[in-house]
């Protein structure tokens, strides 16, 4: 029978895949703004960003409260403020200011890359402690 041990290796594991995901949405959203992509690709780009971000940013944060995480509040701030990024790329996308995109698109790169090195590592290893 399956452990909350192995529960939580699996876990992390999935948290792994979804990180490459969402790193390899971003590096997606910025190839089609430098390559200067119809506004509907990048439409779309953008909508699977924001519904996948969303989507793993609330499973990473039950996992956290599962596992009584003690920095829940910090990390789901970083989390709250990468969505606010991401939107505002959505709003400069939606009001056609289309040249401030790429800017931001890698900025909000440069955060979730730090965010997975940091904030995220310091959750796998608290969850791989088992404390
Ligand atoms: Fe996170």
């Amino acid at each position: 029978m399956a452990s909350i041990s192995d529960f939580n290796i699996a876990s992390t594991a999935e948290t792994d895949r979804e990180h490459r995901v969402l790193l390899c949405l971003l590096h997606a959203l910025c190839d089609a703004v430098r390559e200067k992509r119809d506004a509907e690709s990048v439409g779309e780009i953008l909508e699977q960003l924001i519904a996948f971000g969303e989507a793993h940013f609330t499973s990473e944060e039950l996992l956290m409260r599962l596992n009584s995480y003690d920095d829940y509040e910090n990390h789901a701030d970083e989390h709250i403020h990468m969505l606010d990024m991401l939107n505002k790329i959505v709003a400069d996308h939606t009001t056609g200011h289309s040249s401030r995109i790429l800017g931001k698109a890698e900025e909000v790169l440069g955060y979730i890359d730090n965010h997975i090195a940091t904030s995220d590592k310091r959750f796998a290893d608290h969850v791989r402690r088992g404390t």
